[in-house]
């Protein structure tokens, strides 16, 4: 296992730097391109523990890619995929599972799945229950479906689905299915999820229909290679925009960031709490817009953080909530149960790391509230397996100025393996042990 020490930055934490490819993005354009006629190329492709689980799967599937500094993926059409010879693993990544679920469930095969302990705790019933009343079979443990799981796949019908949560992985696995059902298949969310799988089909030829919180799409529709450019992170950047917040003399800028308005609500949050935030070359590049970002010191303010916020930042919350412990005032976390499923119960682990530090963070049934202001100290932190939680302890340890110890942060790896050099290129003193 490894641990990394984070020690205060012995100069000013300042400078530009660009984040690594987004991940949903990149797992989606692996994915697709391997269901495109020819070839599609990924610039900027997040090199992942998470987005070479993928490339692992379609590759035991028959899919040739090529990792170079472009990524080339050779299509072989919507029914060209191969059935697997061994099992396929999918590491810690839930969107690696549930997409590629989506298409497993359209192919005259059968596959198993599996993933590390973290991935194994997971809901996969939410993805299980839309493909069985399309006609899949699917086999996991237990009521929560999870992994190992077998999915048997096969003719598929379409279906209008109501999901329960707001969720695009679930959203994206049952287009994906409808891909391959006679008809119109539907999907309705509770609150509007990240659409990068709507756009992005529409790149590559297929029409998609959007209708409020309803997404359409035909089944039988060709994919057709193409040429995408990957923006960075705005999860990764995150990390790096809260610390130019709460960093004391920090000015922070990260260039390149998609900021595509299902994924932008870590903006919002960090301007309503009083961060100095600046937009700077907005552009569109592949059909997703981005923009360089700059960040500079400031005092905050707390804020409340709910409804058609929270699917837009879900995974920014754990850096928010340290945010939130630098802030004055009350800043509330609500409608956001989905915390609990994610790589870790990310009520308990942020909250658990936030007051060993000192914070004063009452758990929630569907959130949390923090109480911020209150000078934090060093301690151990726990990565407790999820990336997230390891980064956001970096960037509260940096700001709080104590030297403290982050164990099992070798999971950083999942979706940001530059990260610690990033932090020495703006003036952090991290030593790996
Ligand atoms: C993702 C969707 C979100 C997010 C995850 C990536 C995606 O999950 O938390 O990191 O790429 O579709 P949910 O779909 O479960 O909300």
């Amino acid at each position: 296992m490894t641990a990394i020490l984070i020690v205060l930055p012995g100069q000013q934490f300042r400078g530009t730097i660009a984040v690594p490819g987004d991940k949903s993005i990149s797992h989606r354009a692996l994915l697709f391109g391997a269901l495109a006629e020819g070839e599609t190329h990924i610039r900027g492709f997040l090199d992942s523990e998470d987005t070479e689980a993928t490339c692992g799967c379609l590759r035991a599937m028959g899919v040739r890619i090529e990792q170079d500094e472009i990524v080339r993926v050779h299509g072989v059409g919507l029914h060209g995929l191969h059935p697997p010879g061994e099992l396929l693993w999918v590491g810690n990544s839930g969107t690696a599972t549930r997409l590629l679920l989506g298409i497993l469930a359209g192919q005259p095969f059968s596959a198993t799945l599996n993933g590390d302990p973290s991935l194994s705790h997971r809901p996969m019933d939410r993805v299980a229950i839309p493909l069985r009343l399309m006609g899949a079979q699917v086999e996991g443990r237990g009521d929560r479906c999870t992994l190992p799981l077998t999915i048997h796949g096969g003719k598929l019908q379409a279906i209008d689905y109501a999901s329960p949560v707001a969720s695009a992985q679930v959203k994206s696995a049952v287009l994906l299915a409808g891909l391959y059902a006679e008809d119109v298949t539907s999907v309705t969310e509770p609150r509007k999820s990240r659409d990068h799988t709507e756009r992005m089909l529409r790149g590559f030829g297929v029409e998609v229909e959007e209708e409020g919180l309803t997404v359409r799409v035909r089944g039988g529709q060709r994919l057709i290679g193409r040429s995408i450019s990957v923006p960075g992170d705005i999860s990764s950047a995150a990390f790096f925009l809260v610390a130019g917040a709460i960093v004391p003399g920090a000015e922070v800028t990260v260039t390149g960031v998609g900021i595509n308005p299902t994924r932008s609500g870590v903006l919002d949050v960090l301007r309503a709490m009083g961060a100095r935030l600046e937009v700077a070359n907005a552009r569109v590049e592949s059909s997703e817009p981005v923009a360089d970002l700059t960040v500079k010191y400031g005092r905050l303010t707390g804020t409340t953080i709910r409804g058609d916020l929270i699917p837009r930042l879900i995974d920014e919350l754990p850096v928010l909530a340290v945010a939130a412990a630098f802030a004055e005032g009350t800043t509330v976390i609500a409608d956001a149960r989905e915390l609990r499923v994610k790589e870790s119960d990310r009520i308990v682990t942020v909250s658990r790391f936030l007051r060993d530090m000192g914070a004063r963070v009452e758990e929630r049934e569907d959130g949390m509230i923090i109480e911020g202001g209150r000078p934090l100290h060093g301690t151990t932190v726990d990565s407790d397996g999820d990336h997230r939680v390891a980064m956001s302890a970096a960037i509260a340890i940096l700001a709080a100025g104590a030297e403290n110890r982050i164990t099992g942060a070798e999971t950083i790896a999942t979706s940001f393996p530059t990260f610690v050099s990033l932090l020495r290129a703006l003036g952090a003193t991290v030593r790996e042990i």
